[in-house]
This record gives C-alpha cells, sequence and structure tokens, in this order.
C-alpha cells in the first residue's frame, strides 16, 4: 500500500489550506494510500540550532518531535505539504521542519556524497498553498524552497495547487473547484507513486 505523508502547515487548524489538505487526503485514501496526518503546529520540534550533530550520522541530534517525523518522511512514497504564504514564502512551522530537514541534506550530500544537481526521485510531493493578494509571483520564492526540501528527501515536486485571493477562514469554501481538485490530486499522487513502485520493480 502507498504511504503518504500529509503535512499540515498552517497555524489555523481549519484554515484554507487545511481544508484543502483534508480533501486531498480523502482522495488518496479513497485511491488505496496508507496515509498519516501531522500537524505541525501540535509538535514541539525547534528550530536548526545549526550545530551540525548530523555530520556523523545524517540524523539530528536534538530531541524532540522531529524525530518521528524524520522516519514518516524517509518511509512515505508520496508526501504532501499544505502552507498558507506569510511574506511570500512558507509558514513559520513549516520552514521550521525544512530547516531541521538540513541532516537528511547532509546525509545525502555530505555523508552519501550524493553528486549534486543528478536527480534520482524515488517520492513524489505534492504542494498545496494559498495567498491573500493575486500577485503573479506571489508562489515563485516558496516553490523554490519547497524544490529543495523535497530533494532532500528524494521527492520531486511532483505537483502543485496553488491558489491566490483566499484569506479569511472559510474562503475556500467559496471554490469548491478547488477542493475538487485537491481530491484528484490527493488520489492521483497515490496512483502516481504505486505506478513508479510497479516499474521499479519490474
Ligand atoms: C503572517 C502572515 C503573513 C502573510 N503573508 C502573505 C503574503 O506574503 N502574501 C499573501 O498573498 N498573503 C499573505 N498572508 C495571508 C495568508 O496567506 C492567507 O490568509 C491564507 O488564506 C491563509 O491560509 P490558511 O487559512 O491556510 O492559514 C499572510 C498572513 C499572515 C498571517
Amino acid at each position: 500500500m502507498a504511504k503518504i505523508l500529509a503535512l499540515y502547515g498552517s497555524p489555523r487548524r481549519q484554515g484554507n489550506t487545511a481544508l484543502l489538505l483534508q480533501r486531498a487526503v480523502q482522495g488518496a485514501r479513497a485511491a488505496g494510500g496508507e496515509v498519516e496526518e501531522v500537524v505541525l503546529r501540535d509538535l514541539k520540534m525547534s528550530p536548526c540550532l545549526e550545530i551540525y550533530g548530523c555530520k556523523e550520522t545524517g540524523r539530528c541530534v536534538i530531541d524532540d518531535d522531529f524525530q518521528n517525523v524524520y522516519d514518516k518522511l524517509l518511509s512515505a512514497r508520496g508526501v504532501i505539504l499544505a502552507s498558507p504564504m506569510f511574506f511570500y514564502s512558507v509558514s513559520a512551522h513549516t520552514k521550521i521542519l525544512m530547516d531541521r530537514c538540513q541532516s537528511l541534506w547532509v546525509r545525502k550530500y555530505w555523508i552519501e556524497k550524493h553528486p549534486f544537481g543528478k536527480s534520482d526521485a524515488t517520492r513524489k510531493g505534492l504542494f498545496i498553498s494559498v495567498g491573500a493578494t493575486k500577485g503573479k509571483k506571489l508562489f515563485d520564492g516558496a516553490l523554490l524552497t519547497v524544490k529543495y526540501f523535497f530533494d532532500t528527501f528524494d521527492a520531486e515536486l511532483w505537483r502543485s495547487l496553488l491558489y491566490r485571493g483566499l484569506d479569511f477562514e472559510g474562503d475556500i469554501l467559496k471554490t469548491p473547484e478547488y477542493l475538487k481538485e485537491a481530491y484528484e490530486a490527493g488520489r492521483d499522487l497515490v496512483l502516481a507513486v504505486s505506478k513508479s513502485r510497479k516499474s521499479s520493480i519490474t
């Protein structure tokens, strides 16, 4: 069964990205995915302290809830990250997780000496985001950040769902077509990771 990790990055439990992610999770489960949901605001997770205790083993030495997420990231075949746009980037809760994944970066590029720029992604990532404004470049910075976050655990940025002009809690309910897209993306992610697994076995 395709393991999927769903990461809720907004401080709002029922905000726009949370509702989109809930729909993506429903779609993934309907397609047979085994989905685990993690609400980042509920975790006790320090920011990266830049002490590079991870240099020996590729594992972060700070003993907190990140340890659990680290294992979940590595055991998932697909990851769905949902974060609102905060100052043209991801939320602080999301960014803390990303920075802690420097340990995975160290593991991949320093310890395992994986060559830079050579992509052989074994996982797929779906990014869901929402912003209040409508600018063309609203998601540019975050997309780059997410792409390199996904790369730390060998995931390609498989698809992104980016929605503008949504600000208040519940705004997303006015655009049911976006919720439908999220459901379909969750479903398609499971199908895509199941397919790529089969082709790597045969
Ligand atoms: C701290 C903060 C920073 C924000 N920065 C931006 C921004 O740079 N661009 C934008 O379009 N919206 C910005 N917003 C608005 C949120 O992206 C918007 O309200 C979004 O719908 C929140 O999603 P959520 O309900 O999933 O938390 C910001 C909101 C907050 C609280």
